[in-house]
Formats: structure tokens, C-alpha cells, sequence
């Protein structure tokens, strides 16, 4: 089997001592690891120790002349399967949004066109800063995938909060989770029935009960079930994604609508329910819109319970698939109460998400626990098409 290769860019940080034991954990993994350190980078690691791990393969100089020979920032990018870029700083995030190119690292990022993997790592006060905000959201528009940062104490005495870079463990899973090649055809065969999105419940004509999901962690399901091989049949509220390639789509507005679709769907091997499915409709929705009457009393909204999609498939569906993971997304005791639905719902898997955190419902990133009777995972945040594969590798393992 020939080796997958990472290009391995390390930012000037302090988290780049973290790289050196990347390297190793790469190269147990079984990936060929090239490396290109940043003028800053050098401050904080010493090539010579960089290159012995990389067994001569570090690059440093945009200007070298025995480099350059054959157009080296180009040719260290097309070699590779992936660059990961550990720590990604403030300044190199920057340098990327804008699309600068001033030294080796920045030069071979614009001319490259392999899926990028960057890990974070900078003070907190740098995180939350508008300008890094606004770089890391033209990142993400621009497919950039993220790992991390997590939060915890920094190297800095007295300055907690986000912004410590994932753990080398963490970066490698994410990178087996983009690079999954042999995940293809593992599904083949089987039947992956996932249902993403909100709902939307009239009110009347023109009003509905809605609420945040975005559908983008459900798509991101599909379209890594549909790479693995699966007969994929997503079942999607309202939202404003494109339909994943070689995936049957099923749209549709409600939760009873939705749940005709999953019944009409199955039999299915694997149900992966992702919607957030509104727990409430009005009892009774109105024909014609509604108007003031003048008085300056509201009008009062009776609802009645949805029925529950989860529940059903976990509990009723005969015959039931053999997997079914639920989705749970919780404000706070999000253990506590995610344990609880997994048991009260029926389903195998649970995977719960803490959507008080900023940026998840609707956003780009994740950070979940998957939840079995095995046990509790806790996954580093990472963007919503790696936690997709990364699920889906569980999956695959599942059912060897
Ligand atoms: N779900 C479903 N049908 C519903 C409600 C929820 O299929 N009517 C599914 C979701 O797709 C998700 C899981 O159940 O996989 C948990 O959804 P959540 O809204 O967190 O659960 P609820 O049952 O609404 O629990 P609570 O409101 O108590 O948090």
C-alpha cells in the first residue's frame, strides 16, 4: 500500500514543540511527513530537530535556489495528499484569508490545491479577536477544514479560554477522518437513512414554528456515507444546501411529512437521525393569514407534540435497522442529559453536541460526544465534514 503523504507546515507558536511529537504520531500512523517551518516557527523549534524526526524532508526558503530548481513551493504541494498546517497562527490565518504569498509556507498554500487541515493555536484574546473571526470565516467559506482549538490553560500564566491547539492524537484523527480513501466501498450494500435540517410547522400561510439547524452536519453525513459506498436516502427539511452528489433526496416541511418520508424509506441497515425536528405543532393551522383584530390581544397559540421520528425508528420500525443513532443537541448538563435520551429514545449511538457554544448551530465546526454502551468519546471540535467521516469510520468498524 503506498503511503498517504501530509505536508506538514509548522506556524510560529509556542504550540509548535507539539509538532515534533506530530511528526512521530504521523509517521506511526504510516504517513510520509514533509515539513515546512516558517522563519517564526524556527524560533520556537530547531530545524535540525524538525528535520532528524523528518528524516531530511524540511523546506524553509522560498528563495533557495536548490529548492526553487523545479518550482519547489508548487512541486511540495502536489506531492502531498493533505497539508496540515500545526500551529496555525493569527498571523499565517491572516496571511491566508488575504492570500499573501511572501515566504515559502504562504507561497506553497496558494499554489496548492489539496485539501487543507489547519489546527489553531493562539492566545484566546487572539481567537476571539473580530479580525481573526472574520479571517477563519473566509477560511471556512474558502474549504479550509479546522481542528480544534481547544480550550484550557495556556503557556501564558492566567489566560485561560480557547485557543490551545488540538493534541497531535487529535489532528491525525481528523487527517485519517479527510484522507479516507480506504473507507471506499466499505458501505457498499448498505442502506443509510438520514434525516437532517429543521422542520417547519404552519402557524398559517405565511408563519411556521422553525428553528436554527443549518442541515450542513446531516449533508456532510450523506455525502461521507455516499463516499464509503452506501445507498444513501436523505430526508431533509427546509435549508439552503446543495443536494450531495448520488444521494436520494427526500424534501420536506413538517414533522409528519418528515416522518412519512423515514417510513416510506425504510428498510434501512443503518438511520442516522439528525433533523431537529420541532417537538411542537399548532393543533390546528390556520387557512388564511391571520390578522390583528385591534383589540391588542394576542392571539393564543395552541400546540400539540410532533410525532417522535427517533423514537419510532428505534423502537417500532420492523424490521429496525440494525444501527440507529440519534442526535442530541443540549444548552448545558449536556452528558447528563444526552445519556438520558439515548436511553429513553432506543437508539445505539447517541451523538451529543453542546449548541450553547458560539458558531455551532449553523456554523462550520462541531464539537460532539458520542455516546455507547460502551462508553463516552469526547471529539475534539473540529469542522462538520470531518466529524461526518469520522462517524462513518466508527460506523465502518461497527460492522466489520
Ligand atoms: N427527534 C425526532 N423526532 C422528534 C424529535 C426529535 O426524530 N419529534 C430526534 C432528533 O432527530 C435527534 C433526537 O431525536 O436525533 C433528539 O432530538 P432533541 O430535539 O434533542 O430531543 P427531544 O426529544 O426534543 O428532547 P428534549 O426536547 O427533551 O431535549
Amino acid at each position: 500500500m503506498t503511503k498517504h503523504k501530509i505536508l506538514l507546515i509548522i506556524g510560529g507558536g509556542i504550540a509548535a514543540y507539539k509538532a515534533l511529537e506530530l511528526i512521530r504520531r504521523a509517521q506511526d500512523r504510516g504517513y510520509e511527513v514533509t515539513v515546512i517551518m516558517t522563519k517564526a516557527a524556527e524560533q520556537f523549534v530547531t530545524p535540525l530537530s524538525v528535520s532528524t524526526l523528518a528524516k531530511g524532508k524540511l523546506y524553509a526558503n522560498l528563495f533557495d535556489p536548490h529548492e526553487e530548481m523545479d518550482v519547489g513551493h508548487i512541486r511540495l504541494s502536489r506531492q502531498a495528499d493533505i497539508v496540515v498546517i500545526a500551529p496555525a497562527t493569527a498571523d499565517l490565518m491572516a496571511k491566508m484569508a488575504h492570500g499573501l504569498a511572501d515566504d515559502l509556507a504562504t507561497a506553497t498554500l496558494l499554489a496548492n490545491d489539496r485539501p487543507v487541515l489547519i489546527a489553531p493555536g493562539m492566545n484566546p484574546k487572539m481567537w476571539d479577536h473580530p479580525a481573526a473571526k472574520r479571517n477563519r470565516a473566509q477560511l471556512a467559506e474558502d474549504g479550509v477544514h479546522f481542528v480544534g482549538p481547544t480550550s484550557g490553560e495556556m503557556a501564558e500564566a492566567n489566560e485561560a479560554g480557547t485557543g490551545r491547539m488540538a493534541e497531535p492524537a487529535a489532528i491525525l484523527d481528523a487527517v485519517d477522518g479527510l484522507l479516507r480513501p480506504s473507507q471506499h466501498g466499505l458501505l457498499s450494500g448498505k442502506h443509510v437513512l438520514i434525516t437532517a435540517g429543521p422542520t417547519h410547522e404552519p402557524i398559517d400561510p405565511v408563519r411556521y414554528i422553525a428553528n436554527r439547524s443549518s442541515g450542513k452536519q446531516g449533508y456532510a453525513i450523506a455525502a461521507a456515507a455516499h463516499a464509503a459506498g452506501a445507498e444513501v436516502t436523505l430526508v431533509t427539511g427546509p435549508v439552503h444546501l446543495n443536494a450531495p452528489e448520488g444521494v436520494e433526496v427526500v424534501a420536506v416541511e413538517t414533522a409528519r411529512q418528515m416522518k412519512q418520508a423515514v417510513v416510506d424509506a425504510l428498510p434501512a441497515d443503518i438511520a442516522i437521525m439528525c433533523a431537529a425536528v420541532a417537538d411542537w405543532r399548532t393543533a390546528s393551522a390556520a387557512d388564511q393569514k391571520q390578522k390583528k383584530d385591534g383589540s391588542g390581544t394576542p392571539p393564543v397559540l395552541e400546540l400539540t407534540e410532533n410525532p417522535d421520528i427517533l423514537h419510532h425508528v428505534a423502537r417500532e420500525a420492523d424490521p429496525r435497522p440494525a444501527l440507529v443513532i440519534g442526535f442530541a443537541a443540549e444548552t448545558d448538563h449536556l452528558i447528563e442529559h444526552a445519556t438520558a435520551k439515548r436511553l429513553r429514545k432506543g437508539c445505539d449511538w447517541l451523538v451529543a453536541n453542546d449548541v450553547s457554544q458560539e458558531g455551532v448551530m449553523g456554523g462550520d465546526t462541531n464539537s460532539v460526544h458520542l455516546i455507547r454502551d460502551q462508553g463516552i468519546d469526547a471529539w475534539p471540535k473540529a469542522d462538520k465534514q470531518a466529524v461526518a467521516n469520522r462517524l462513518v469510520s466508527e460506523i465502518i468498524q461497527h460492522f466489520q
